[in-house]
Order: structure tokens, then sequence, then C-alpha cells
């Protein structure tokens, strides 16, 4: 049921349908979009948008409470999430293919991509940040444009940003590569060793970002500048300006990263991938030199010490691989048990939540990450295999 109603009587997770003013005239990116918090009520009322028309139908699905800090369950939103993915990918593959031959963005079209990425790490972030592990070598800027923005997503809901933020952080993370397109591609090529004069046109890239995006309708200066920033470091180390601290922009620093961490995390070239506990490691060991402290601990505040995908064992000895965060404390994720406490396999990999309040479950915490490989374990399949 689609029904008009006051934007002072607007209510959080009310969805709307749509707005009765022009696009151009609005505040909002898009037309109709989920109602995430009072400040967007607020940027209504203050835009003398007097009333909007509201889906209940969408508004009663979306506010059904879940655990946690989630709106819905990991079950109930991960199936969505996949499908989103996939759009995701067909829709960044072709997009980069149209930047390619110098053809414009439909804007309208990727801010709705934006929106629905949002939209479900608002309901349940734990689903997309599982699927961001899904690492493709043939395709890695599909996938590593999209996981970045899945993670820049997230802190950006850990910082509470104002809507227009969100899709300024998004549109950008998503879009922070898209300047590669305009590198002669051999240049990025597995094989290929690039000269030095080659590496330095390579490193050109975020201004050819910039460039893309700003000829999108409705594009922000603050969403090009991040893309544009995505390589600058906070001690000033980074290109392609040199930029440093607060001068490349909070958005910029939030990218820089989350792009690190989906980069180290893959495999590239000859490198084989960094285990994503030791990513972690590595972001905080940098925190203050190469990546700003505050960002940085609100990354690990959304991954956990032990992201997913990780390797642990508990004070019990038992052997689990970390297949799902809990928000309320990332210091005790949900755990797929592969060994008993004496390291036999079990034949039902069992599902163990550290946050479950049975006392026997209270007692048990996790002592270190594992390295897998040694053990001949893909910890990434007993990922999937939560996600089903
Ligand atoms: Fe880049």
């Amino acid at each position: 049921m689609i029904d008009r109603v006051k934007t002072t009587d607007l209510k959080v997770e009310m969805y709307i349908d749509r707005i009765d003013a022009s696009w151009f005239k609005h505040p909002f990116f898009l037309n109709h979009f989920l109602i995430r918090s009072e400040k967007e009520i607020k940027k209504l009322i203050d835009s003398k948008i007097e009333s909007v028309y509201v889906d209940f139908e969408k508004s009663t699905h979306l506010s059904q409470s879940g655990d946690g800090q989630a709106k819905v369950p990991f079950r109930q939103e991960i199936d969505r999430s996949k499908t989103l993915y996939e759009e995701a990918r067909l829709q960044i593959s072709q997009l980069m293919q149209d930047a390619k031959i110098g053809r414009q963005i439909n804007s309208p079209q990727l801010y709705q991509l934006v929106n629905n990425i949002a939209d479900s790490i608002f309901r349940n972030s734990q689903a997309l940040l599982s699927l961001s592990r899904l690492k493709d070598y043939d395709q890695y800027l599909y996938n590593h444009s999209i996981n970045v923005c899945i993670l820049c997503l997230s802190i950006a809901r850990e910082l509470d940003l104002d809507p227009d933020e969100i899709m300024s952080l998004g549109t950008a993370s998503l879009l922070h590569d898209i300047g590669l397109m305009k590198i002669p591609q051999h240049l990025l090529q597995e094989s290929y060793s690039p000269t030095e004069q080659e590496v330095a046109l390579i490193k050109r890239h975020p201004y050819y970002s910039a460039d893309i995006l700003r000829e999108m309708e409705g594009i922000t200066e603050e969403t090009i500048l991040a893309a544009q920033n995505h390589h600058e470091k906070y001690n000033g180390d980074g290109y392609p300006q040199g930029l440093s601290g607060k001068s490349i922009g909070t958005f910029g620093l939030i990218i820089r990263i989350a792009d690190f961490y989906d980069h180290i995390t893959s495999k590239w070239r000859s490198r084989e991938a960094v285990l994503p506990f030791e990513a972690i490691k590595i972001i905080l060991e940098r925190s203050q030199t190469e990546f700003s402290a505050l960002y940085a601990a609100k990354f690990v505040q959304c991954l956990g010490i032990y992201p997913i995908g990780t390797l642990v064992e508990l004070n019990t000895h038992e052997i689990g691989v970390v297949v799902e965060i809990n928000p309320q404390d990332v210091m005790r994720p949900r755990i797929l048990l592969l060994t008993d406490p004496h390291c036999l396999p079990l034949k039902e990999k069992t599902l163990l939540n550290l946050i479950d309040p049975d006392q026997e479950i209270q007692q048990k915490e996790i002592i270190r990450p594992l390295n897998p490989k040694p053990l001949g374990i893909d910890p990434e399949e007993y990922v999937a295999q939560y996600r089903g």
C-alpha cells in the first residue's frame, strides 16, 4: 500500500516511494529510498517538502527486528545480497567498458545501485561483508570496486553519516579505480613489468577517475575529491599530490584503508594474498603514519580483529573459521567449528556463536589466529558453506 504522508509524520525505516519534487529540486540522490535516520526526515522538512509517498508494504518488511544491531537476520539478508552482488558486478563491468570508450555514466542507475548496497548494509552488514571475501583474479577490478564500496559503507554505518554523505562515499568508493580504464590495458596485465615512466602514468589514474566522475549528473565536489585522493597517505607519502592529514578529506582517508585491505587480501601478480587478520595487523601498525588512526579504528570495529575467513584456535583447543562478526562484540564472532578439543575433525561442522549466553559457551574464547595453509585448510570454503 502506498500512501501520502506528511514529512512531519515520517518515521525511521519508512520506505519513501517518491518525493513530489523534481530530482534536481530536493537534496537526495534518489526519489525512492528507505529512511535510515532522523537526519533524513529533518532534511526533508528543511527542504520545505510537505509530504511524500510511503510504501508501507516495503516499510513493514524492512523494519522487522533481527539480532544485535542488524535489522534483519543474516539468513534473511544473504540471498538478497548475493543477487545484489551479481547485479553490481554486471553493472560495474558495463560501466567500466563505457568509461573505456568515453561514454557517459548512467548516473541515476549508478546511484540506485549505491543506495541498494547501502540499504543491504544497514539491514545487516554481515551479508555483503561475507560476500566481499569473493576474489576473482580474472575480474579483479570489478570485485575490488564492489568490495571497497561494501567496506566503506560498513564504516559509514559506524560513523552515522548523513544520507547524502553515504551516497558520496558509496559512489566514490565504487568508482575510485574507474580511471584505470583510461590507461593502456597491457600496462596492468599480470605478466607485464611497467617501466618507470609507465608506473608514473598508472599513478595518474586517480585524476582520471575524478575526470570521469566530474561528468556525472548530480555529482558533488566531495565525491570527486574522494576518488582523486584514494592513494594519498596520512603522512604525505602517497600520490598523486602527496597530500597529508585532514587535507585528504574524510572520504579519501576511508577509501584508502578499504582499498588497501581489499587489495592486500587478494592475490596480485606474483604476490600471494595476505590473511585477513594479518591485514588488520598491518593497518593498525600503520595507523597514524599511512592511515588515519581514527578511521583505522572504525575499520577494525567493523571487521573485527579476526575478520570473516580467519582460522582461529579457542582456549578449549577447538579450531574453527570465523563466518560472521557480531557487531555488538567483535571479539566474540560466530565460528564454524572444524575440530573437537583433541584436534579431531568434526563429521558435522558445528556453528558456535560466542555471544550465546549459555554459560559453557561464555567460557570459551579465541586465543589466537592460525595460518590455514600448513594445515591444508581453505577457510573461504567454509565461509561459502555458511553463506549457503
Ligand atoms: Fe587505485
